[in-house]
């Protein structure tokens, strides 16, 4: 028995924000931020949608595509690092709520961008034990609500999103899931971090002064390990497995700099054609990027039942984690 996704869905705001909007906000050009991160817009939710709300119509779309009924998922795991509220409720509760969904299992994952690809190792886990036969997966991000637009380093890459998958149970090894790994390491934390706003520095009038709520990013610094990371983690998954870059049908990087995807490419090869970029229209989605990229193939007919997809994602933590995952739907 193995785990196979079955569907796939996204949903962007409407709102979109390009590069020239931001040269009225801060000191920046339209010229820069496409040249140095590939990115020309990006969606922003409105200010009465929540993270919860995208991932709703995200999630909807994947479970009619999946074709299966509301009440055959038994899991819902939401990754996201702007959940509608800090502690409680989760998101994955919320988004259930919204679908309809009741009476199963639901809760997030906090892995920054990596979070689709580790739900995608614990969705597989729970599916390969047999403990669980219909899962939902929700990579949702109101990225928006945690930026600060005085901050050039970082308010140009960001954008709202959400994308959905359900994961289902197959017999067949050539829908399959077929590997997933997930790694971390808590030393680089200070590089990409949201202070503010937990029990460190609690949301008091003084941190939020400081600005602590807001996402902060050493840039170049993460850009180096971000590089280094994604090409040796793509180099040991397929070592792992046997297989090289020929092998692999869809190249889907993180969505985080054109030059970060451009430079994983051209270590390993993968041709520009067999490699999915979204970047360029949603920015920095976090932990809904690879599902929102996964759709924009999907969407645009690049995507069959049995392509064997190569995943690769990087983001704060550090948390890193790469899959090759065949795809199960129609
Ligand atoms: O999703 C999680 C993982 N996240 C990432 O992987 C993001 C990784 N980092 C990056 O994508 C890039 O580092 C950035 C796009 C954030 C920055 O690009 P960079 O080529 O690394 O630039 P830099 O940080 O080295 O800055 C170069 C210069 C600086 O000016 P000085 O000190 O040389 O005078 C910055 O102040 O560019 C300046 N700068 C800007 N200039 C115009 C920084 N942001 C901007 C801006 N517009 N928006």
């Amino acid at each position: 028995m193995y785990a196979s996704l079955k569907s796939i869905g996204s949903y962007v705001p409407e709102k979109i924000m390009t590069n020239k909007d931001f040269e009225k906000i801060v000191d920046t050009s339209d010229e820069w931020i496409e040249q140095r991160t590939g990115i020309k817009e990006r969606r922003i939710a409105t200010a009465d949608q929540a993270t919860s709300d995208l991932g709703a119509k995200a999630a909807e779309k994947a479970i009619q595509r999946a074709g299966i009924n509301k009440d055959e998922i038994d899991l819902v795991i939401c990754a996201t690092l702007s959940p509608d509220h800090l502690c409680m409720p989760s998101t994955a509760c919320l988004i259930s709520d919204k679908v309809g969904i009741r009476n199963c299992m639901a809760f997030d994952v906090a892995a920054a961008c990596s979070g689709f690809v580790y739900m995608l190792s614990i969705a597989k886990a729970f599916i390969e034990s047999g403990a669980k036969k219909n899962i939902l997966l929700v990579g949702a991000e109101k990225i928006s609500s945690l930026v600060d637009y005085t901050d050039r380093g970082t308010c140009i890459l960001f954008g709202d999103g959400a994308g959905a998958a359900i994961i289902g149970v197959t017999e067949d090894k050539n829908e399959a899931i077929i590997d997933i790994h997930a790694s971390a390491d808590g030393k680089y934390s200070d590089l990409l971090i949201t202070p503010g706003c937990g029990s460190k520095y609690p949301c008091r009038a003084d941190n939020v002064d400081d600005k602590l709520q807001y996402i902060k990013m050493a840039g170049n610094e993460v850009f180096k390990v971000a590089v280094r990371t994604l090409t040796k983690d793509v180099v040991d998954i397929l070592k792992t497995n046997g297989i090289t870059s020929d092998d692999i049908d869809l190249f889907v990087p993180h969505q985080a700099n054109l030059r970060i995807i451009e430079a994983v490419r051209n270590k390993l090869n993968f041709p520009k054609e067999k490699t999915v970029f979204t970047v360029g229209k949603y920015g920095n989605t976090s932990a809904a990027s690879i599902p929102m990229a996964i759709n924009d193939a999907y969407e645009a007919g690049r995507l069959k039942k049995g392509d064997l997809m190569l995943l690769d994602t990087f983001g704060g933590g550090f948390t890193w984690a790469s899959g090759l995952v065949r795809f199960g739907g129609d």
